[in-house]
C-alpha cells in the first residue's frame, strides 16, 4: 500500500507549509527548453545529459521539467508576483531526469519544493531550513537527516575564486578524470563535487571558496549559523558542497542520510538564487531561497520507520436483501452525522463466515451485524473485532449515538 505513504507525507508537507504561511503555486510540467538552459545552466549535468527534450508540432523545443525552481520563477514573473513583494510559495509534483535509474534515483520522480522571494537577510535562510527540519520531525525521521551547509558567495566572488581553482586544477591536470577535465573550463567548481575516490585527495587540498569571500558574504553565513544554533538545528559546514545547478549563490545546503546508500544520500537540497528572477526577465533584483525534497527518498526512509495500513472503523455484515437495504441506509446516516468515521459496507453478498473474514481483513474495530433476528427486533448487533468484549445488540435508532460515544472514547 505505497499510496498510504504518499498520502501521509503529502499531508505532512501541506500541514507544515500552512503552519509557516506558504501558499501553493501550480505551474506547468512542460516548459520551453530555453528556460532550463538559462536558469540551470548549459554546462550542468541536468541540462547537458538529463533533460527530456523534444520538438512540438511547430518545431518549438520543449522540455519536461527537471526541477521546479525555474518554472516557479517563470510563472511568478508572468503573474507579477515578485515586484516589490514578498512571496512564500510551495509546490509538489513530478520532475523528469534521464539519469541511470536505481533505488532512490528515478527518471520520473517527485519533489516537494518551497521558495521564498523578496528577502535578502539570513533569517529567511534559517526559516527555510527550519521548515525542512520540522518536516523530518513530523515524519519522525529527524535522526536520519543530517544538515550540511555552505556558502557560494556572490557571483563576482565566485568568478575570482574560479580562476584560482582552475589554476590549481590545471596544475594537477594529469590527476583529473575525464569528466573533470571536461569541466575544467566550463564548470570547474563541479570538479569539487566529484565522487571519484582517486580524486578525493586532490579535492581536499584544493583552495577553499570561504577564503575568497567578502566580509558581507561571510557575515551572512555566520548569521545563518547563529540562527540555526539558536533554533537547535545542528549542522555541518561542508566547504565542498557546491550543488549542481548554476543559479545558486550565497547559502547552499543539503540534508543527507546514511540510510539510502552512498549515491542517493541527498533527501533535500536547496539554496539562494538571488539573480535568477532578474536573469529570467524580472525588472528588479529579487533575492530568493528555497529547497526541494525528493518524495521517493523521504518515503523510503519513512518505510523503514513506520508501518502504515489502511484503517476502517466499522464493517457492516449484512445477510439478505432487507438487511442490505437497511445496512446501506444506516451507513449513510453514520457518514452524515460522524464524518470522521470510516464505514465499510459488505457489498456483493456472501455467507456469514465470508463476511466476517472480510470484516477482519478490513482492519475494522467493529462489525455491525444485520441478519434476520436483528431485523425482526429492529436492532443492530455489534461485535468488537480487536478486543474480547462480548457481542451486544442495541436498537437501530440508537446506533449513531452509540457509535458517537465510542468514537469520543477512542
Ligand atoms: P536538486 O538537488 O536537483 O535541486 O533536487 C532536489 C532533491 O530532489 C534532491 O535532494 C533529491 O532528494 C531529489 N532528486 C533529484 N533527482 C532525483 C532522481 N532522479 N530521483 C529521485 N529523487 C531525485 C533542485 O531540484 C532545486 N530546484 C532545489 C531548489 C529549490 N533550490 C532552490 N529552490
Amino acid at each position: 500500500m505505497q499510496s498510504l505513504y504518499w498520502q501521509y507525507v503529502e499531508d505532512a508537507f501541506r500541514r507544515v507549509a500552512a503552519q509557516y504561511g506558504y501558499q501553493e503555486i501550480r505551474f506547468p510540467i512542460v516548459e520551453q527548453t530555453n528556460l532550463f538552459k538559462r536558469s540551470i545552466g548549459e554546462a550542468t549535468d541536468v541540462v547537458e545529459k538529463e533533460m527530456y527534450t523534444f520538438d512540438d508540432r511547430d518545431g518549438e523545443s520543449l522540455t519536461l521539467r527537471p526541477e521546479g525552481t525555474a518554472g516557479c520563477v517563470r510563472a511568478g514573473l508572468e503573474h507579477g508576483l515578485f515586484h516589490n513583494q514578498i512571496q512564500r510559495l510551495w509546490y509538489m509534483g513530478p520532475m523528469f531526469r534521464h539519469e541511470r535509474p536505481q533505488k532512490g534515483r528515478y527518471r520520473q520522480f517527485h519533489q516537494f519544493g518551497m521558495e521564498a522571494f523578496g528577502i535578502a537577510t539570513p533569517d529567511i535562510d534559517a526559516e527555510i531550513i527550519a521548515i525542512a527540519a520540522r518536516i523530518w520531525q513530523e515524519l519522525d525521521i529527524r535522526e536520519h537527516a543530517i544538515l550540511q551547509i555552505n556558502t557560494l558567495g556572490t557571483l563576482e566572488e565566485r568568478v575570482s575564486y574560479r580562476q584560482v581553482l582552475k589554476d590549481y586544477l590545471q596544475s594537477h591536470y594529469e590527476q583529473l578524470d575525464e569528466d573533470s577535465r571536461r569541466r575544467l573550463n566550463s564548470n570547474p567548481m563541479r570538479v569539487l563535487d566529484s565522487k571519484n575516490p582517486h580524486m578525493q585527495n586532490l579535492i581536499k587540498e584544493a583552495p577553499h571558496l570561504l577564503d575568497h569571500l567578502s566580509d558581507a558574504s561571510l557575515h551572512h553565513f555566520e548569521r545563518l549559523q547563529a540562527f540555526l544554533t539558536a533554533l537547535g538545528i545542528s549542522f555541518e559546514v561542508n566547504p565542498r558542497l557546491v550543488r549542481g545547478l548554476d543559479y545558486y549563490c550565497s547559502t547552499v545546503f543539503e540534508w543527507v542520510t546514511d540510510q539510502l546508500g552512498a549515491t542517493q544520500n541527498a533527501i533535500c537540497s536547496g539554496g539562494r538564487y538571488d539573480s535568477l528572477v532578474e536573469l529570467l526577465g524580472g525588472k528588479q533584483r529579487v533575492p530568493a531561497i528555497g529547497f526541494a525534497l525528493g518524495l521517493e527518498r523521504v518515503i523510503a526512509l519513512l518505510e523503514k520507520k513506520k508501518s502504515l495500513s489502511p484503517t476502517v472503523d466499522v464493517y457492516f455484515i449484512l445477510l439478505g436483501d432487507e438487511a442490505e437495504a437497511k445496512g446501506l441506509s444506516y451507513a449513510e446516516q453514520i457518514r452524515s452525522v460522524l464524518p470522521d468515521m470510516k464505514v465499510l459496507v459488505n457489498c456483493g453478498g456472501g455467507g456469514f463466515k465470508i463476511q466476517f473474514k472480510r470484516a477482519d481483513k478490513s482492519g475494522a474495530r467493529l462489525a455491525l451485524i444485520l441478519a434476520e433476528d436483528e431485523l425482526r427486533a429492529g436492532n443492530v448487533s455489534i461485535k468488537h473485532l480487536r478486543e474480547g468484549h462480548p457481542q451486544i445488540s442495541i436498537s437501530g435508532d440508537k446506533l449513531v449515538e452509540w457509535l458517537k460515544n465510542e468514537l469520543d472514547e477512542k
